[in-house]
Parts: C-alpha cells; structure tokens; sequence
C-alpha cells in the first residue's frame, strides 16, 4: 500500500508547480570565422587575411596571398574562384584541399575571406 502512494506520488500531477527556467540561449559565435579558425586557415592566413599567422613563418619559401589585397590572388578573388581553391586546394603547395568540408560551409568561409577584400 505505502509503496502505491508513492508512485501515485511521482505522476506529474503531482509535479511541484515552480517551472524550471529554460536553458540558456546558445552562445553563438559567427559560423564562418569558426571554421575559418578550426580548419586551420587563420593559421596560415592570419585572422584578418593578410598572410601573417602563427605558423606562416613555416611558409617562407611559399607566396601566401594577402585576403585584403585582390591583387594577390592568382586564382581568383570571386566567391566562386576562392571556393574553388578551397575545395581543391593549390597541388603542390601547402595549400591543401579541403574537399571533405560541406558545399555550403566552403561557400560560407568563401564569403568569410571576400568580405576581407578592400
Ligand atoms: C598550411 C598552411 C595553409 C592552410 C592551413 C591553409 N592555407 Fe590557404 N593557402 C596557403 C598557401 C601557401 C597558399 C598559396 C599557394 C600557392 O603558392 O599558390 C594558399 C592559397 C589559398 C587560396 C588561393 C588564393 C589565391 O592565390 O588565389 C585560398 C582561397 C585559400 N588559401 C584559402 C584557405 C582556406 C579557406 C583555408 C582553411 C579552410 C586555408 N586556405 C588553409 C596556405 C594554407
């Protein structure tokens, strides 16, 4: 009997009425400069495009282009060339191909780097 009352107990309408408050929102960084950041690419690019991040000094017999400078590019400074360098890469160089990343998620870090363009 005592067990009974004790499951009649724990049905919920018998919850407490104080609601738990809802979770907190998402911190949400920008998505882009976040796989720009975890891929890699503001290591050799540097955060602001310019070709001087921390392992660039590991590039100095490569030409790193400057983002900010569509004079640098040699394939293309459009949305479409710079998704393209990304998903192929550059063979040969240490620019790899980052064709595992998802169409959209290139074409997102592609509008990422063309909005670094002065
Ligand atoms: C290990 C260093 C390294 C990493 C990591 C790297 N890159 Fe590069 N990237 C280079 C180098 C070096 C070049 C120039 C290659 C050459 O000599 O043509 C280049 C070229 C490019 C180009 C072509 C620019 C042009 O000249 O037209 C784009 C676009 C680019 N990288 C975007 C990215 C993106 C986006 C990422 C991350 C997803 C990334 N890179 C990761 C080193 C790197």
């Amino acid at each position: 009997m005592v067990l009974l009352v004790t499951l009649n107990n724990c049905s919920p309408e018998n919850e407490s009425p104080i609601k738990e408050p809802p979770p907190p929102p998402a911190v949400t960084v920008p998505f882009p400069e976040a796989m720009y950041v975890q891929n890699g690419c503001a290591a050799c690019h540097g955060m602001g495009g310019n070709g001087r991040g921390t392992r660039s000094h590991l590039l100095s017999n490569s030409r790193v282009p400057n983002f900010q400078d569509k004079t640098t590019y040699i394939y293309g400074s459009t949305k479409e060339a710079i998704a393209k360098s990304i998903k192929n890469g550059i063979p040969g160089t240490y620019m790899k191909a980052y064709g595992h990343m998802r169409k959209q998620e290139i074409e997102a870090v592609a509008e990422f780097i063309q909005k670094m363009q002065r």
